[in-house]
């Protein structure tokens, strides 16, 4: 929920990890955070889901996994997306090229039925200053 209310155009994050692991619901907690209420479903299907804010604010979730590599992202104009509004990709290992550098990379793995870990790897100050928030935040308890 946190994160979520923190992204702004121009934040790119990239979810990798196995079928399970988590992506999917942790966007969910992104896009309540960002303040949408609208449903979030995996776009394996469509590719790309637009949520929007009350305010209209939009805020993109891909799934990359029917792509075939980063050129495909880029005939679908990635770059427009995630300089209009906060882009999350799951599968972005497939695509890692079409990606801007400065990306916060969060990778996940399935421990057990009801275990996950997230690992947090930032490349770039903005995506830093994310984790960095996120870690003092979460130090606090709040
Ligand atoms: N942090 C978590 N802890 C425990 N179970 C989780 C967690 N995140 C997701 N799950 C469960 O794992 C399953 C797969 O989650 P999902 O988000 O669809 O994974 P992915 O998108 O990576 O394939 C779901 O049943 C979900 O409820
Ligand atoms: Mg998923």
């Amino acid at each position: 929920m946190r994160l979520g209310a923190w992204l702004q155009p121009g934040d790119v994050l990239a979810l990798e990890g196995d079928l399970g692991g988590g992506k999917t619901t942790f966007v969910q907690g992104l896009v309540a955070g960002w303040g949408s209420a609208e449903h979030v479903v995996s776009p394996t299907f469509v590719l790309v889901n637009l949520y929007r804010r009350d305010d209209g604010a939009p805020f993109y979730h891909m799934d990359a996994y029917r792509l075939s590599g980063p050129a495909e992202a880029l005939d679908l104009d990635i770059a427009a997306m995630w300089e209009e509004a906060p882009l999350v990709v799951e599968w972005a290992d497939i695509i890692a090229e079409a990606l801007p550098e400065e990306r916060l990379t969060i990778r996940f793995a399935w421990l057990g039925e009801l275990q996950r870990t997230l690992a947090f790897l930032p490349t770039g100050e903005r995506p830093r200053h994310l984790v960095r928030r996120l870690r003092a935040a979460i130090l606090r308890g709040l």
